[in-house]
């Protein structure tokens, strides 16, 4: 029991799920952090889709992309990072993207996550053109709805684990005693209880994603964006930092029955078979394996 297992994880996502933070969620979902959100990107004034749920007023799909351009610089230098990519990531799924380095992964995690905008074509995210929002909504979006991880871990060297966990949960001014309750959680979550009090530089650099995994999820957001998780972890460490994701997005629920979506970029082949679907960018334009492409 002593080493961090995905089989602990399946336990105690449901104690995730189950407890802790439920006034918190409940409050930042329905009463008044969210009402800003709620015009602009909370079944707001956003471009919605017409593919919703009935009931509460959800599109289906966690993100959509349609026809996106992306390029960097001008003239005969330019790099066309993105030329002309469509892709839907429906609520509840991992979908993985991979293509080599340079192939635009980063691009497009970017655009998702509202970072950077699009030359042309459209991002939908929760429902909400990102176009239409503004910068006070997308910093909203970001930090109510997307959790994010990196492949460096992004972790801060000075607080211990519990306390990068906790992050999130200060800046929305959480109790402290909530805080708390929620980040043994979150680090039981990731098998990482007996390690809170240390510092990202005490811990192998498959429990320091761990750790940055717990954070993303503190907010409980609805879309987890994984830019290249694995890429500085060893193979079978790696492996088990996706099994987690793939347990999150599996198993965890927010309080009013959401689960978590994320949107994966990886190189790495070993990984692909733990994702609902794989699509594959290479030289800005998107392919899924397996599926007969349309002719140009
Ligand atoms: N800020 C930038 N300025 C200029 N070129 C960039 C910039 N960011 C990425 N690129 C180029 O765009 C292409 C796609 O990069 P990126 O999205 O980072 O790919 P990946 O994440 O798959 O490695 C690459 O050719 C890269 O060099
Ligand atoms: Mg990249």
């Amino acid at each position: 029991m002593g080493v961090p297992s995905v089989e602990s994880g399946f336990v105690y996502v449901n104690d995730v799920l189950s407890c802790g933070l439920r006034h918190d969620a409940a409050e930042s979902r329905h009463g008044e952090p969210r009402a800003e959100g709620r015009g602009g990107y909370w079944g707001g004034t956003g471009a919605t889709t017409e593919h919703t749920d009935g009931g509460r007023g959800l599109t289906a799909h966690m993100v959509e992309i349609e026809d996106v351009h992306r390029t960097y610089g001008r003239g005969p230098t330019a790099v066309h990072a993105l030329r002309g990519v469509s892709l839907t990531v429906p609520r509840g799924e991992l979908v993985a993207v991979r293509g080599r380095s340079g192939s635009g992964k980063t691009t497009l995690l970017n655009l998702v996550g509202g970072l950077d905008a699009p030359d042309s074509g459209r991002v939908a995210v929760d429902g909400t053109d990102l176009a239409s929002l503004g910068e006070q909504d997308v910093l909203a979006l970001r930090r109510d709805r997307i959790g994010y991880v990196f492949q460096s871990f992004a972790l801060l060297p000075v607080l211990t684990a519990a306390e990068n966990v906790g992050v999130p949960l200060r800046l929305r001014r959480t109790p402290a005693a909530e805080r708390e309750e929620r980040v043994a959680l979150l680090l039981a979550l990731v098998g990482l209880s007996e390690h809170a009090a240390q510092r990202p530089g005490e811990l192998s650099g498959g429990q320091q994603q761990r750790v940055a995994i717990a954070r993303a999820l503190a907010n409980r957001p609805a879309l987890l964006l994984a830019d290249e998780p694995t890429g500085q972890l060893d193979a079978e460490t790696g492996h088990g930092v996706m099994e987690l994701l793939r347990a999150v997005v599996r198993d965890e629920k927010g309080p009013d029955g959401e689960g978590v979506t994320a949107l994966v970029a990886t190189h790495d082949e070993s990984l692909l078979d733990l994702a609902d679907r794989v699509v594959e960018l290479g030289d800005g334009v998107l392919r899924e394996p397996g599926r007969v492409s349309s002719p140009l």
